[in-house]
């Protein structure tokens, strides 16, 4: 058989996945508002791309209302959203499928105008991000990110709470799971690296202090789903929303060796070749691979995700680099991708103008090979 060892089975915490072929966590902005519940647009789309036994991390949900970035991202804070979430979960596993819901927190990658009453977006220390980086006003203006407001030190526990009862919402609306959103640059890497944390209280300084808030997260929600249920997304060298370590190597070696204990379901990296979390067509190459620097330090499941082909999937798992592979922007156009590349069908390529917000067009209107073969 081809690409034998992406369709081979792997067990995931208390799941048996029938292949190695994760879809990614993809932001698609296509929410009902006001609510950002999940509607039945959404519905359709996730289970156009569940398969029997396959897993599926659905799109970072912020956790509260103060955690978004961007327009008609679906939340995971109120009864309408675990609803609407409920019935994305229930087509999933009529499938047969299984799915994590990615919890996340953006920080100082929002603007005033997304947040309840129009204040400032909160992050470790008052570091905007670089000028250039231009970001969207809530009605949809250019402008340069704000300088965010430092959390103070008794408010952290807030937020941990905040990421404990997103993951407590998860499990009503019947998730098999949740991933913890520590990559791209958003709330729980601005704590992790040093020039977005400058703090001096117990959760910066140190590699120890700045790993402090990633650890109270993951533990809170360990506490909700036990830890063979929950994963964590990580981007070492990665350059997102302006993130970006000076040497990764100490500060990840350690984030990594503090959550290798823990027993959770899976580790997985945005490979730093596509560290624009899909923004840039090319993928830049002479950079790290995440999987192969820190295979070594991990001894349960690892997810690598970014650029990767059926071919380069097939070889990471054959090579022992990684445990499945997550795959983004090529399953936004297939929905039917485990089945393309299992039979060697052809691709068909994305639309990068329909990636964020809209409605049918470029999410539920990609056909399945079946389709294009009869057309
Ligand atoms: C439209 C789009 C939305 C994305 N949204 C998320 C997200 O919500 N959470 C996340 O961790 N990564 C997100 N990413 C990054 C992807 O999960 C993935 O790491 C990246 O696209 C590289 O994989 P690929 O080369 O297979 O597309 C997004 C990428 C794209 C293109």
């Amino acid at each position: 058989m081809k690409l034998k060892s992406l369709f081979s089975p792997l067990t995931i915490g208390p799941y048996q996945l029938g292949h190695r072929l994760v879809m990614a966590p993809l932001t698609r902005m296509r929410a009902e508002k006001p609510s950002l519940a999940p509607r039945r647009l959404n519905v359709e789309y996730y289970a156009q791309r569940a398969t029997a036994g396959g897993l599926i991390i659905a799109e970072a949900s912020p956790v509260a209302a103060t955690a978004f970035g961007s327009p008609g991202v679906p939340g995971i804070y109120s009864d309408a959203q675990i609803k609407g979430w409920r019935d994305v979960v229930d087509a999933v596993h009529a499938k047969g499928g299984v799915i994590f819901l990615q919890l996340w927190h953006v920080g100082r990658v929002s603007h005033s105008s997304f947040q309840p009453g129009g204040v400032l977006p909160v992050a470790p220390s008052a570091v905007p991000i670089p000028a250039e980086l231009k970001t969207g006003t809530a009605d949809g203006k250019s402008t340069s990110y704000e300088t965010p407001r430092a959390l103070e030190t008794s408010e952290v526990a807030g937020v941990v709470e905040a990421f404990r009862q997103a993951a407590a919402n998860a499990k009503a609306a019947g998730f098999d799971g949740v991933e913890i959103h520590g990559a791209n640059g958003y709330l729980v890497e601005q704590f992790l690296q040093s020039h977005t944390n400058l703090r001096t209280d117990q959760y910066g300084g140190s590699i120890e202090n700045r790993t402090r808030f990633l650890m109270e997260v993951t533990q809170a929600v360990i506490g909700v789903w036990g830890a063979d249920r929950v994963g964590i997304r990580l981007s070492p060298y990665g350059v997102a929303n302006g993130s970006g370590e000076p040497d990764p190597m100490p500060l990840y070696s350690h984030v990594i060796k503090a959550l290798d204990p823990l027993g959770l379901a899976y580790l997985h990296f945005v490979e730093p070749r596509s560290s624009g979390a899909g923004r840039a067509e090319v993928n830049w190459q002479n950079v790290p691979s995440a999987m192969e620097l820190f295979r070594p330090m991990w001894s349960g499941v690892l997810i690598s995700a970014g650029g990767f082909t059926g071919e380069t999937a097939d070889a990471a798992i054959a090579a022992g680099h990684a445990d499945a592979i997550a795959f983004g922007r090529i399953f936004i156009s297939n929905p039917d991708l485990p089945r393309r590349l299992q039979h060697g069908f052809p691709l068909t390529p994305y639309n990068r103008a329909t990636f964020y917000g809209g409605d049918v067009a470029g999410y539920t209107d990609y056909p399945v090979h079946d389709e294009l073969a009869k057309a």
